[in-house]
């Protein structure tokens, strides 16, 4: 993250570097802003994005169109209405230190042409760690609400807000003539968060990792009854468009949004100069832990509106404002154990065990440890993080915190490391089932991927569910009335652990093991019409087949190309099972189908090579059989049939390995050596030593043309 110093950057590093940073951060946009689940902590993430603007600072002509300094947030996320706003929703330029905050307060006065004593008046408040709202009032009555968005276009979310009891109907008092947009913060108290994810884990719903995400994901719940059973707050703190002004000041106008009904934030208070500023924030963070929300700074905006006006904006921030940001938060403690932890996805992270402590008001007895990699003191490249020192069990660590994201373990202390302190060993077999865990190589750098992967997609229980959800999906087995939800609900009440369940869920329910009809949300007909749903799909064409498999890499296109280039199922996983003994035949074969290249191949040949997932497999062929693929399916009496082939010297219409492929579909098999068990030899030009034995054996030579000749082509 931090890489080299800006300073020493080529323009081509500097370059290379901004593209890499605009798509970085563009990810994490899209995960924070869209699908509630960053994966990063806001101190990295605000690392990302000042070297962006470091790098940028130094190298304006680089500055890229798609650049994340001219962006906020992330576009609008589908299944709500669209609204522009007719302010745009800005966001905050950073401060992260007492100097950042001087040289704030510098340029605001050098802007403004004050002279050296003269004290600007700023105005002060808590910067809430929630989510952004725009409110329009039309006439004193609420219309319309929206998200931020991307700053310029939002989410419309009136009926969610509405739900918001620190939302009013109606301004307080009467005349209010014409547009007020009332923006702030709609953010989740520590004690509902607390409250609510207990109610997700009973009810076997997924946990909120903080109330920032928990209050995001209960805004964008398409039932409003919902968004209403999360209680969710709001501070006012800003506005959008307005007819008029209720005052000439930040200050003046928050005392009116009280008087009209909306809560703001009591923390708030005018400040003059730095030292204030400071001691102001110094305050707050000193309160941040007892307030019963997160904060994640406070935020300096300059008081006076006229004063706002001529300092104006600068790309995606005001001028007249700025976030001071908390640090993210640190303390020592002893790495107890590792323990490790399976995704959904399958991935292994390893979580430390600590002996719990206090950082920054929170208790922490766990923390990640990222991977394997990083355990060991080495970055996704293998360079050295931590000057190369690894993390062992009995270490003394270092803990953080930042804000919300799950706290991390950054560094050792080697200095107390105990004589009996244990180097860790990654597992190399999954902890929930058993199955083989692989680090992929890299496609590009060929180093092993960081992540650890548990192999037994269809039997890991921590798989399962994200597993059978594509199972049954569109493009896999596409069974009707068995969508993520009931999936997520037969998986909570035992009835559906593999896929090869889905299947027996009718006789089961006959022999009286459960009743789906008196189950809430299901009735006779709906479940009726579910046990037709799932057997229609007892025969299955064979692209749909692989590709429900959910094998790493295998996706609509590659299952099609091998369903094609195999012709069945059991030819497949023969194909990947001899090359998991070693047959480089049968994996020239596999790399041989269009686009399957080493990393790929070797997926199939390990979701192949997993005991588990054949015998997930066997329980499900004895439901559900599997159409060939019947174009190019072997015919059964082609003359080819049978016969051994071995292709040699150059070939001009194919390549080697479609003519392999189209051998095994004629029910012959290619080898890579001439015996005397070959059949036929088709040579082409360059054909040197095999075609000699071909001749010397007796055996039969034809060329290309001969062959797709007699092939049928
Ligand atoms: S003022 C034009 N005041 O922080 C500037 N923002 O990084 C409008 N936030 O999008 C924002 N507390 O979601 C402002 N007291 C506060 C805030 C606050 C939290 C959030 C808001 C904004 C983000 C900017």
């Amino acid at each position: 993250m931090s890489g080299r110093p800006v300073a020493d950057l080529t323009p081509e590093e500097a370059s290379r570097e901004l593209e890499r940073l605009a798509s970085e951060i563009a990810g994490h946009d899209a995960r924070y802003y869209q699908q509630d689940a960053p994966t990063v902590s806001d101190a990295d993430y605000d690392a990302l994005r000042r070297r962006n603007a470091e790098i940028e600072a130094r190298f304006p002509e680089l500055i890229r169109d798609d650049s994340p300094s001219k962006r906020v947030g992330a576009a609008p996320a589908e299944g709500f209405a669209k609204v522009r706003h007719a302010v745009p929703m800005l966001s905050l330029d950073n401060a992260f230190d007492d100097d950042d905050v001087g040289k704030f307060v510098e340029r605001v006065r050098r802007f403004l042409d004050l002279s050296g004593d003269a004290d600007v008046t700023f105005f002060a408040e808590p910067k809430i760690d929630g989510l952004s709202a725009s409110l329009r009032y039309e006439d004193g009555v609420f219309v319309q609400g929206a998200t931020r968005g991307d700053g310029f276009e939002g989410e419309e979310i009136t009926a969610n807000l509405r739900t918001v009891a620190d939302i009013p109907e109606k301004f307080r008092g009467s005349r209010h003539a014409g547009v007020f947009e009332v923006r702030g913060e709609v953010f989740m108290s520590h004690a509902e968060f607390a409250a609510l994810n207990v109610r997700q884990a009973e009810a076997g719903k997924p946990i909120y990792a903080n109330p920032r995400n928990a209050a995001a994901g209960s805004l964008r719940q398409l039932d409003a009854e919902v968004t209403r059973s999360r209680k969710l707050n709001f501070f006012a703190y800003a506005w959008g468009e307005t007819t008029q002004l209720p005052g000439d000041s930040q200050s003046s106008i928050l005392e009116a949004f009280s008087d009209w009904g909306f809560k703001v934030n009591p923390l708030s208070t005018k400040v003059a100069g730095v030292a204030d500023m400071i001691a102001y924030y110094n305050d707050i963070a000193e309160k941040r832990s007892g307030l019963g929300y997160d904060i994640d700074g406070v935020v300096y905006k300059v008081d006076r509106i006229a004063l706002q006006n001529s300092l104006g904006f600068v790309s995606r921030s005001p001028r007249w404002a700025i976030a001071h940001k908390f640090p993210a938060e640190r303390a020592i403690t002893v790495l107890n154990d590792i323990e490790i932890q399976v995704g959904r996805t399958g991935a292994l992270t390893p979580v430390a065990r600590l002996e719990p402590v206090t950082v920054g008001g929170v208790v922490v007895s766990n923390a990640t440890l990222h991977n394997a990699d990083y355990i060991a003191g080495l970055d996704s490249e293998g360079e050295p993080i931590r000057e190369g020192r690894d993390i062992r069990i009995g270490d003394t660590v270092i803990v953080e915190r930042a804000g919300d994201v799950i706290p991390k373990v950054v560094d050792v202390i080697l200095d107390k490391r105990p004589a009996d302190a244990r180097p860790y060993e990654f597992p190399t077999v999954c902890p929930v089932c058993g199955s083989h865990a692989v680090r992929e190589p890299n496609a590009k750098t060929g180093r092993p991927d960081s992540v650890t992967r548990c192999t037994g997609g269809l039997i890991c229980a921590a798989q399962a569910v994200e597993k059978m959800k594509h199972f049954a999906s569109r493009l896999a087995f596409d069974i009707e009335g068995l969508g993520d939800r009931q999936i997520e609900l037969f998986h909570a009440e035992g009835i559906l652990r593999q896929p090869a369940d889905i299947f027996t869920l009718e006789s089961r329910q006959r022999a009286a093991q459960f009743d789906l009809t008196q189950w809430e949300g299901f009735g006779e007909k709906s479940v009726a019409k579910l046990f037709k749903a799932i057997d229609e799909r007892r025969e299955i064409d064979l692209p749909r087949f692989i590709f429900a498999l959910g094998i790493r890499h295998v996706g609509e296109t590659t299952a099609k190309r091998l369903a094609r280039g195999f012709g069945s199922f059991a030819v497949l996983a023969e194909t990947a099972q001899a090359a998991l003994s070693g047959d480089m035949g049968a994996r020239e074969r596999l790399e041989g189908i269009e686009d399957i290249g080493g990393v790929v191949a070797e997926a199939i040949i390990q979701f192949f090579g997993e005991a588990h997932n054949l015998e997930a497999i066997d329980a499900l062929l004895s439901h559900v059989t599997v159409r060939e693929e019947e174009a190019l399916a072997a015919p059964v009496d082609h003359p080819l049939s049978g016969k051994t082939v071995v292709f040699t010297g150059a070939l001009e219409k194919m390549t080697r390995q479609e003519a392999e492929a189209m051998a095994e579909r004629l029910g012959a098999k290619a080898t890579g050596s001439v015996s005397k068990k070959t059949d036929l030899v088709v040579a082409g030009p360059g054909a040197g030593s095999k075609l000699e034995k071909a001749s010397s054996l007796g055996i039969e030579v034809i060329d290309e043309d001969e062959w797709l000749a007699r092939a049928g082509n």
